[in-house]
């Protein structure tokens, strides 16, 4: 049973206990109905309180349960709160910490509402593509008023109680606790106060009974339908939010639960929700690696050194200073050094001027800063992150240097983006601490982290660096070695199918602005020139001689032939004007891209934008297949957590796997299938990947 019952007096307590967070699950809800029936069946019992043990009050649904015939199983949300309603001893809610989704809805259904300062309040379902779906719709408007509540449903963001209690006329709470300490003593005498009210009998408030009105109605709902509606553009949930809480002024209260329930069982088959949803249980399932359990111990990890202070080393070095951990930067010049100190400062005064960031707290982090150019001073520093320049020569020498100075059980980690992790490894004696953090430009700003598991990194390693990156707010995600990781080496296919599509007869506006309308954040062009076309043409010339017999389009090594390196030359696939960073279609690359095509003996040909999105999107799906086979990926939806945040990948449609399932595997291949018959694109690469294959054959999907 997830809830103790206890009685103090003649008041009954029962008291949500499923840690984390007294997630309503199957036995929780049982656990309320069953102390309600004991409550109302003791005579020496006068009221009861409902509260959550530990960290919150209850932050709604079990995820576990989610997509499970347990969510759904009685007593559900729905008939745990009619009980409550029907209980003829009072229910006193006392919430305290989080009182969240179906936790403030089981709140709402209570007779009385007592509530510590600080509690978040919240109705987050929306940000799973939902609305809520016990009765938050039609009651929360009821007792904060449709404005207030409105604003609350829509955004799904929390609000502290003691905000809440100061809105006018608001009936959420009838009394706010001196403190969380007090709340517990504070609601028994509450609950007797009530008993000894309506001990004459006298009926229980209930809020379903409360009226629900907008002075201006019509008028209200129509201009918060226009904002949200422009927000929203992708997602439906806001636009029914707004529908429901409409119906809530409209309809008799049972007509609007009515209403509300079926606005959400609609939305939950909506691929949007699916999506939000698959990414809300991938983010979490990305922290856990299969063969790394939870008893692994991590190293404290108290100061941090980073080698190189360029682009990626002054953006690392922010995160662990955002946290409060110390940083030592090394260089080999003393310019080097102030450069990267220089443009640290810059970001942070910016996010002073924009008013994200306090002075004191600039000066906080840069005073966690030092620097200096001797390795000898990095021997007390807990972990250090390489992020040099991508040679494997220069790497080979600091990671001697490293080996040679690092304490004993030091986490030595390389920001390498594409070499071998395990030979980087092996330049040291100690390859069991030598692990691969790859960030994404620009690090301070990004969320990814794609952590690289290299042949001998030790488990307790990778678990501290993955508790470290939600210490630095990453999602985090374990790779194994391979050039490009799971990210960068499902790019590269990505790109080849863009190069052949300019080949074809596409103009690289055109290219972008289909896969902008898919929900990219970028076209893979505009992608280029914000990243820099040299960095693609250095690593294509590697592979060049790794791998002579991949086929590319010459046309991005003709681009960076004449110095169009993107925005950093202010050309690259577009034309750029000085300080902006509005990509302009260039004639000059165009005329570049048609001779090329000339040159080829290839007459263009309209590719519909359909094609290029699948091109581009199954290209990336049938190396993932790859990347999986390979065991690279644990599982697909670390993969489409890689893309959502490090690649722009749209996330209502949850990442380039689950959107392959969305589509059907089956209909993913055979459009593969077609695209091998293609004389101007690589037939092999379309082939599908044995675990694609087999997927389709069995019936299955990645997700
Ligand atoms: P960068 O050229 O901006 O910075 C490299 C810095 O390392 C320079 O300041 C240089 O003076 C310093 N350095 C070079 N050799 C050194 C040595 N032996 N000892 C101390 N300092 C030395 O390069 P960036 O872009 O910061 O890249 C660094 C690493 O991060 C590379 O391995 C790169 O592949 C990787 N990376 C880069 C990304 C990007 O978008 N720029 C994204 C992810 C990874």
């Amino acid at each position: 049973m997830s809830a103790d019952y206890q009685v103090h007096g003649d008041v009954a307590v029962i008291t949500l206990n499923n840690p984390p967070i007294n997630g309503l699950g199957l036995a929780t809800r049982i656990g309320i109905t069953d102390g309600l029936a004991k409550a109302n069946g003791d005579a020496a019992v006068k009221a009861i309180v409902l509260t959550g043990a530990g960290k919150a009050f209850s932050g709604g649904a079990d995820i576990k349960e989610f997509g499970t015939p347990k969510a759904l199983q009685e007593p559900n949300l729905l008939s745990v709160i009619v009980a409550i309603e029907n209980s003829a001893k009072p229910v006193v809610a006392a919430m305290h910490s989080v009182a969240m989704g179906g936790g403030l809805e089981l709140a709402l259904g209570c007779h009385y509402r007592i509530a510590a300062p600080g509690c978040s309040v919240a109705l987050p379902e929306v940000k799973l593509g939902l609305i809520p779906g016990a009765g938050g719709t039609q009651r929360l408007p009821r007792v904060l008023g449709v404005e207030a509540a409105l604003n609350m449903i829509v955004s799904g963001e929390p609000v502290k109680s003691e905000m809440l209690a100061m809105l006018p006329g608001q009936k959420l709470f009838d009394k706010m606790a001196v403190s969380a300490e007090s709340l517990a003593a504070e609601a028994l005498a509450l609950a007797q106060d009530v008993a000894a009210k309506h001990a004459d009998g006298s009926p229980l408030p209930l809020v379903r009974n409360l009226p629900c009105k907008h002075p201006m109605g019509d008028a209200y709902f129509q201009f918060t339908r226009n904002m949200v509606g422009g927000m929203s553009r992708n997602y439906p949930a806001p636009l029914k939010c707004i529908e429901a809480v409409e119906a809530a002024t409209q309809k008799k209260f049972s007509d609007g639960m009515l209403f509300e329930r079926e606005l959400f069982i609609n939305l939950m088959w909506t691929p949007e929700c699916r999506a939000l949803r698959h990414l809300f249980q991938a983010e979490r399932a990305a922290s856990k690696i299969p063969d790394v359990g939870a008893d692994i111990a991590s190293r404290a990890i108290k100061s941090i050194a980073v080698i190189g202070a360029g682009t990626m080393g002054g953006g690392i070095s922010m995160n662990f200073l955002n946290a409060g951990i110390p940083v030592k930067m090394l260089e080999m010049k003393q310019e080097a050094l102030d450069r990267g100190v220089a443009t640290i400062r810059k970001n942070y005064e910016a996010q002073v001027k924009k008013g994200k960031l306090k002075q004191d707290k600039y000066e906080e982090r840069m005073a966690l800063l030092s620097t200096t150019l001797s390795y000898a001073d990095l021997k007390d520093a807990d972990m250090v992150i390489e992020a040099v320049f991508e040679e494997m020569g220069v790497k080979e020498a600091v990671f001697k240097q490293l080996d040679a100075v690092m304490k004993p059980g030091a986490i030595l980690a390389s920001n390498t983006s594409t070499l071998d992790v395990n030979q980087i490894a092996n330049f040291t004696k100690r390859p069991q601490d030598v692990v691969g953090t790859h960030f994404f430009s620009p690090a301070n700003v990004m969320k990814l982290l794609e952590v690289v598991r290299g042949e001998k990194t030790a488990k307790d390693v990778l678990a501290t660096v993955m508790a470290l990156g939600k210490k630095i707010k990453k999602t985090s995600v374990v790779s194994g070695v391979c050039d490009g990781f799971i990210g960068n080496r499902m790019i590269e296919q990505y790109s080849r199918q863009a190069g052949f599509l300019l080949d074809e007869g596409c103009t690289p506006a055109q290219v972008d602005k289909a896969m902008e309308k898919f929900g990219m954040a970028m076209g893979p062009f505009r992608m280029g020139d914000l990243a820099g076309n040299d960095i693609g043409w250095a690593i294509r010339k590697r592979r060049a001689q790794e791998r002579p017999n991949m086929l590319y389009s010459r046309s991005a090594d003709k681009l960076c032939e004449l110095g169009r390196f993107g925005q950093k030359t202010n050309a690259g696939w577009y034309d750029y004007v000085a300080g902006k960073r509005d990509a302009i279609p260039s004639k000059l690359v165009e005329d570049m891209i048609a001779e090329h095509r000339k040159s080829l003996g290839i007459t263009p040909r309209k590719v519909a934008d359909e094609e290029i999105v699948q091109r581009l999107v199954y290209s990336l799906v049938n190396e993932a297949a790859h990347i999986l086979e390979e065991g690279i990926a644990s599982k697909a939806s670390d993969i489409d957590m890689v893309y959502l945040t490090g690649y722009g990948f749209p996330m209502y449609r949850g990442g380039p796997m689950l959107y392959a399932d969305q589509v059907g595997l089956f209909n993913v291949v055979q459009s593969m299938h077609r695209f091998a018959q293609n004389p101007h694109d690589d037939a092999n690469f379309w082939k599908p990947a044995p675990l694609l294959q087999k997927l389709v054959t069995e019936g299955k999907n990645f997700n």
